[in-house]
């Protein structure tokens, strides 16, 4: 059975990796999407909170399932027994750094990695933008580039309304 493995970061989940899991469960025969521990990120929503919105994001594809994972990402993609790790790229400045992991991921592990590209409704949406956008007040408008199920815990943790404006002050002119 060809199973795919999409790790990543997803804090939060949002509608770019949305396209790519649904390229992938249209390809392999089951798909497992891993909400992973970046230890060189300091995430908004813990780990258990991240497989929960999987969970509910993607519970309308019925040969995907999600979870969580704290080590490796060859590690978990062994213990699966998957047929690649399936990893989106929104641009090339995206390559640079997935080319040498994926690189590294098959001399450790002998795992193929294999790339779908960022449809361009979704090249340009990034979880650190949605989060600077809806921590200053705009979660409303980042509502239709997220899952509902993000957008509501989006809108809980920053309540929107009017739009803070930030003056500079101290300024001479
Ligand atoms: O870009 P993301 O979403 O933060 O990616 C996170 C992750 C862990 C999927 C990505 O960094 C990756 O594939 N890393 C490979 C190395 C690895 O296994 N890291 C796990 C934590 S040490």
């Amino acid at each position: 059975m060809a199973v795919a493995l999409i790790p990543g970061s997803f804090d939060p989940f949002h509608n770019g990796h949305l396209a790519v899991v649904e390229v992938a469960a249209r390809h392999f025969e089951r798909v497992v999407v891993a909400a992973v521990r970046n230890p060189g990120k300091e995430p908004l929503f813990s780990l258990e909170d991240r497989e929960l919105m999987l969970k509910e994001c993607l519970h309308h594809l019925p040969n995907v399932t999600s979870r969580s994972f704290s080590g490796l990402v060859v590690d978990l993609a062994s213990e699966i027994g998957v047929t690649a790790i399936v990893k989106g790229l929104r641009a090339v400045s995206d390559l640079e750094n997935e080319l040498q992991m994926a690189q590294m991921n098959y001399r450790m592990s002998g795992i193929d990695t294999l790339f779908v590209p960022a449809t361009s409704s979704a090249s340009f949406l990034a979880s650190k933008y949605l989060k600077d956008f809806a921590r200053g007040g705009r979660a409303d408008q980042v509502e239709s580039m997220v899952p509902p199920p993000v957008a509501r815990r989006l809108k809980e943790l920053y309540p929107t309304g009017e739009h803070p404006i930030h003056h500079e002050t101290g300024g001479t002119s």
